[in-house]
C-alpha cells in the first residue's frame, strides 16, 4: 500500500513556542505515529532569511530547531527530518511553479500585505515568491497532507492552485494539499491581542522556558474584574481559558467559565496553576533537549541522512515536472 506523504516546516527566526508546539509540532507528532503516513519535517531557512536576520548566528537557529523538534519527540526512525535548503530541488521546483501563477495573486495574500507593512524598507522578491517556494517544499514530496497552524491556510491554497495549473498544463499529477488540523491550530498571544508570534514582544512561552519564567509570562496577561455576565470571546481571559482547554482540559475550563459568571475566577491562583500545567508538558521535552545538545555526533548524523533521504524523493519529482516541460 502506498503510504499518503507528509510535510510540515518551520522557519528559523527564533526559538520555538508553544504557537509552533500545538499548532504544527503536535500534528507533526500525530501523523509520524500513524503507520498510514510517510512524514518529512524539515526546518525552513530559505523562509528564513527574508526578513532582517543575522547570517552570524543563522546556523545555530537552524539547528536550535532541530534539536527543538527531535526534543519534542520527532522521530528520525520515523520521520525524515532536514534542513530546507540542503535539498535544492525546492527551489529549482518553486522556479518551474512561478511560471504558472501571477505576481497579483502574490501581492494579494494576507501574509504579504503583513509583511510589507511590518518591514516597507525591505520588501524583496522572496517575500513574494515565500508561497511559491512553499508549494513547493510541499508538492516536490507529492505530499497531500500539512499539519500547520491556520495562519497558513492561504498558502495552502496557492499550493492548491499550482498543483492544479500545473496538472491542467502539463499533464502532472500532483496532489491538492489539505491542511492537517490540530486542537490547537490557534493560539492567542499573551498579550489578548493577535495570536502568538516570535516577532512580537511578550506573546510568547518559549519550549525552553523554566517554571519561573513561564510564572511571569503568564503575571502579564492582561485580565479584568473576573466577574461578569459572560465570559469574553477575546483579549487576556480568553487567552488563559485556551491555554486551560489545552494543557488541563475541558472540564476545568468548564468550571472557570461557571465560576465566571457566579463566584469570580481569581486569576492568580489561575495562573499559578496553568503554569504548573504548561511546565509539567514542557519538562519531559527540555530534559531531552539538553540530552541531543550534548550529541552533536548524533545530530549531524540525523541531518546529513534526512537530507539524503528527503533529495532522492525530490529529485524524483523534480525529474518528472522537468520532463513534462520539456526541460529534459
Ligand atoms: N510558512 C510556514 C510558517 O511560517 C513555514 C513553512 C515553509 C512551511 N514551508 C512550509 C510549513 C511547507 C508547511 C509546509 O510557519
Amino acid at each position: 500500500m502506498n503510504k499518503q506523504r507528509v510535510l510540515s516546516g518551520i522557519r528559523a527566526n527564533g526559538r520555538l513556542h508553544l504557537g509552533n508546539y500545538l499548532g504544527a509540532v503536535k500534528g507533526m507528532l500525530e501523523l509520524q505515529d500513524d503507520p498510514r503516513y510517510e512524514t518529512f519535517y524539515m526546518v525552513a531557512d530559505l523562509h528564513s532569511i527574508n526578513v532582517p536576520y543575522d547570517p552570524k548566528t543563522f546556523s545555530k537557529a537552524v539547528r536550535d530547531v532541530i534539536l527543538d523538534y527531535l526534543a519534542a519527540g520527532l522521530d528520525p526512525e520515523k520521520s525524515t527530518i532536514f534542513i530546507q535548503s540542503s535539498v535544492y530541488e525546492h527551489v529549482e521546483l518553486s522556479y518551474l511553479f512561478s511560471t504558472v501563477i501571477t505576481v497579483a495573486r502574490m501581492q494579494h495574500l494576507p501574509t504579504f500585505k503583513e509583511k510589507v507593512k511590518s518591514y516597507p524598507e525591505n520588501v524583496n522578491m522572496a517575500l513574494l515568491y515565500y508561497p511559491v517556494l512553499m508549494a513547493a517544499d510541499i508538492l516536490v514530496y507529492g505530499a497531500s497532507l500539512v499539519p500547520v497552524g491556520i495562519d497558513q491556510e492561504p498558502h495552502l491554497e496557492v499550493a492548491r492552485e499550482i498543483a492544479g495549473k500545473m496538472n491542467e498544463r502539463f499533464g502532472l499529477k500532483l496532489p491538492e494539499p489539505q491542511r492537517f488540523a490540530t486542537a490547537g491550530e490557534y493560539i492567542p498571544s499573551l498579550t489578548g491581542e493577535g495570536k502568538m508570534a516570535k516577532s512580537v514582544e511578550g506573546s510568547s512561552i518559549l519550549l525552553t522556558d523554566d517554571l519561573e519564567t513561564i510564572q511571569k509570562r503568564l503575571a502579564s496577561v492582561p485580565t479584568d474584574s473576573g466577574v461578569g455576565e459572560s465570559v469574553p470571546a477575546e483579549g487576556g481571559v480568553a487567552t488563559l481559558l485556551k491555554f486551560v482547554e489545552l494543557f488541563i482540559g475541558n472540564e476545568r475550563t468548564e468550571e472557570l467559565r461557571d465560576e465566571y459568571t457566579t463566584t469570580g475566577i481569581r486569576y492568580g491562583e489561575l495562573k499559578k496553576e496553568l503554569a504548573e500545567a504548561i511546565y509539567a508538558e514542557l519538562k519531559p521535552i527540555q530534559e531531552r533537549r539538553a540530552e541531543l545538545e550534548a550529541d552533536t555526533e548524533k545530530v549531524d548524523r540525523i541531518i546529513k541522512e534526512g537530507a539524503e533521504k528527503a533529495k532522492k524523493v525530490a529529485a524524483e519529482t523534480l525529474g518528472q515536472v522537468k520532463r513534462a516541460m520539456g526541460l529534459l
